[in-house]
């Protein structure tokens, strides 16, 4: 097979990628590890920055989201049972939308052959060739039988186990987090309008939503525990503590459909390209889901990735193409930022003392009092701009 660009992986970078060349006339094949099936079934953060919903609009894909997506105004912060409510779009006129990942990437598949993208789904042993030459190639199997896609470029999308980072051969810069979140997806109504994160002397806690119907629920927990150990009863009961009573007062408890712990860590990988190949997504940086950014990092990427290929096909303008990671990085690194001070603003590290806990409570009273540290939170919230 012969192609323009090569893509490794159908997540979200993947696809946004995919669509976003297709709508510009340029070819393009996605190859992906696993089935459509699995793709599907992944249950991720659901909070969308403008940047996301913008490029949806523009690529013409957001007409369920259009109708289910749910717009917020805002977000709350709770510091030992205090509310604080951090207004969005008194301070950027923007607002986020609650939209699963999981419907996001439905979309985007659902919307492919009429977009003359192609996917091909269970490919295995995928491996880089050539790609400091002008003619780069993607190897893999489809039922054992070998195939070899032959194009001008690779686009690293397969996520942070995937094999494109390696083949960069760059420098990472890494933090591992003690502990992670337990998550809880249930069928019950969301116990408040916005998305809720809760800082308590017993760990973080968060309350957000997929629908109307549909809540999701995640609490700190250390990195040795074990879901097993969780009954759906004794993680309502902490959820409601951490949460504080004002908070709590509005939680439905349901049977959880979907129970899992997810590490947090923070990780860069550069630069973002090596010759005729380019990482976007997860593949180059991971952020801790404190912020909700993972997906709308990849967005952003892929907005400045897809201009860059479309500048260097249509219009022979390689400036895109060398200054994509130099541009990607400098807002991931932005947005790493939040990600990491919003973590540590909100949870409870085991080896912090007296002091840094008060060091938490005093900024979370700053905040509660100040239009500007609001203001500075919202922005980022909202996402940077591009
Ligand atoms: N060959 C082909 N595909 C691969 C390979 C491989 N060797 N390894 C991994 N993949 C696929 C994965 O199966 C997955 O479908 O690459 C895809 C990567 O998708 P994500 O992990 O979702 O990463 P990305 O598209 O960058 O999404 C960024 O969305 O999924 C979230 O946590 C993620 O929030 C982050 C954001
Ligand atoms: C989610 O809805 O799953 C979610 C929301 C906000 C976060 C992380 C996850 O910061």
């Amino acid at each position: 097979m012969k192609t323009q660009v090569a893509i490794v992986g159908a997540g979200p970078a993947g696809l946004l990628l995919g669509h976003s060349l297709r709508q510009a006339g340029i070819a393009c094949i996605v190859v992906e590890r696993t089935s459509r099936a699995r793709v599907e079934s992944r249950i991720r953060a659901g909070i969308l920055e403008a940047t996301m919903t913008d490029l949806l609009a523009r690529l013409g894909l957001d007409a369920r989201l259009k109708v289910e997506g749910l717009p917020h105004d805002g977000l709350t912060l709770v510091n030992d049972g205090a509310v604080i409510p951090v207004d969005i779009v008194g301070s950027t006129g923007k607002h986020v939308t609650a939209y699963g990942q999981t419907e996001i990437t439905r979309d985007l598949i659902d919307a492919a052959p009429a977009a003359g993208l192609d996917i091909i789904w269970e490919a295995g042993d995928v491996a880089l060739h050539d790609v400091d030459s002008d003619h780069p190639a993607l190897t893999f199997t489809v039922d054992g039988v070998a195939q070899t896609i032959e194009c001008d470029v690779i686009a690293g999308c397969d996520g942070f186990h995937g094999p494109s980072r390696a083949a960069i051969g760059g420098t990472y810069c890494d933090r591992a987090y003690p502990f992670g979140w337990l998550g809880v997806l249930a069928d019950v109504a969301p116990c408040h309008h916005e998305v809720v994160y809760a800082s308590h002397d017993r760990g973080f806690a968060l309350a957000s939503m997929r629908s109307p119907t549909r809540s999701r629920y995640y609490v700190q927990v250390g990195n040795d525990e074990r879901v097993e150990d969780w009954s759906d009863d004794r993680f309502w009961d902490e959820l409601e503590t951490r949460l504080g009573p004002d908070i709590a007062r509005g939680v439905t408890r349901g049977p959880s459909i979907e129970k899992s712990i997810a590490p947090l860590r923070s990780f860069v990988s550069e630069p973002m390209r090596r010759g005729r190949l380019f990482l976007a997504g997860d593949a180059a940086h991971i952020v801790p889901p404190t912020g909700a950014k993972g997906l709308n990092l990849a967005a952003s990427d892929i907005v400045y990735l897809s201009e860059a290929l479309i500048g260097w096909f249509a219009r022979g303008d390689t400036a895109g193409v060398d200054g994509y990671s130099a541009r990607a990085l400098r807002r991931i690194w932005k947005t790493e930022r939040f990600s990491w001070y919003l973590t540590s603003l909100m949870h409870r590290f085991p080896d912090a003392g007296p002091f840094e806990r008060r060091m938490q409570h005093a900024e979370l009273d700053y905040i509660a009092t100040s239009a500007a540290a609001q203001a500075s939170i919202a922005e980022n919230y909202v996402g940077l701009p591009l």
